[in-house]
């Protein structure tokens, strides 16, 4: 594990490398609080924001994480005013193609998630662009999730589901947890162990609504746009601490963990 950098310029931190959760998620709030305090317009908080999205994606990579989901924008996102909408989706747009050659040189995947087809012309092309050039790496994949409501993925999934019997693909006893997960968009992607959420809100606002099911929850009352290593690392802490039991009793918790796993 590549963790020297973040970890030795924190030496009272005590993390295991060999419990370092596999899937990070990230609900990316509180930028708009942070613009109001300074007297500034919200969009100057997504702006810093972004630099939290390279400060986490990195730390996230140089610590081992395999797997780390932000939720960048909700299907709720679009009733914002037009203008905070565009400038979301530019800055989405600009990040995508400046961080590319760090991904690269990084050996990070992109993918997205959500109604990608809802998203204007160039950012839908610059998302292709950075899925494609990066589809190769294999150190850390990292998921954007675009347009996406957890509601939303399992209703498509089920009617998608639906179709397949109606058509006589599967029966309907083949739909089990495991079928029903792997037609999700992240049937690729293990359920998240650790959720962190910024800026104080203690809800899921409609994030991985099935992939959550055993996930710990995590919730700093940092504003997004003051994320940085030392954020992450304070939640990776706390996660180690946490004594995982998938609703098992703690003598059965191995099986429950492939249990959930196989789901
Ligand atoms: C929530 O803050 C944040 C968002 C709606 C968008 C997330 C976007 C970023 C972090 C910027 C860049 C992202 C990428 C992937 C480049 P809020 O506006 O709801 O804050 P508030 O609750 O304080 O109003």
């Amino acid at each position: 594990m590549t963790s020297t950098l973040p970890l030795a310029e924190f030496p009272n931190l005590s993390l295991e490398p060999a419990r370092m959760p596999r899937h990070v998620a990230m609900v990316m709030d509180g930028n708009g609080r942070w613009a109001n305090q300074r007297g500034l317009a919200r969009c100057e908080g997504h702006r810093r924001g972004k630099d939290s999205v390279r400060a986490a994606v990195e730390a996230a990579r140089e610590l081992g994480i395999p797997y780390l989901t932000l939720f960048a924008f909700s299907t709720e996102n679009w009733l914002r005013p037009g203008v905070e909408v565009r400038f979301l989706m530019q800055l989405l747009q600009r990040y995508l193609t400046t961080e590319l050659k760090r991904m690269m040189k990084r050996g990070i995947r992109v993918v997205a998630l959500g109604e990608l087809e809802r998203l204007p012309a160039p950012v839908r092309r610059a998302l292709q662009q950075t899925i494609e050039a990066t589809a190769e790496n294999r150190a850390m994949t990292v998921a954007l999730a675009l347009s996406y409501g957890g509601r939303q993925e399992i209703v498509k999934t089920a009617r998608r589901l639906t179709e397949a019997v109606a058509a006589g693909r599967i029966r309907p006893e083949q739909i089990d947890e495991p079928a029903f997960a792997g037609a999700l968009a992240t049937a690729d992607i293990p359920d998240p162990d650790l959720l962190i959420r910024t800026s104080g809100e203690i809800r899921l606002s409609n994030f991985y609504l099935f992939q959550l099911a055993y996930t710990e929850l995590y919730f700093t009352e940092t504003l997004w746009p003051d994320f940085r290593e030392r954020d992450l690392l304070a939640a990776l802490e706390a996660y180690q601490a946490r004594q995982r039991r998938f609703g098992a009793l703690v003598e059965n918790v191995a099986a429950a963990a492939s249990l959930s796993a196989a789901n």
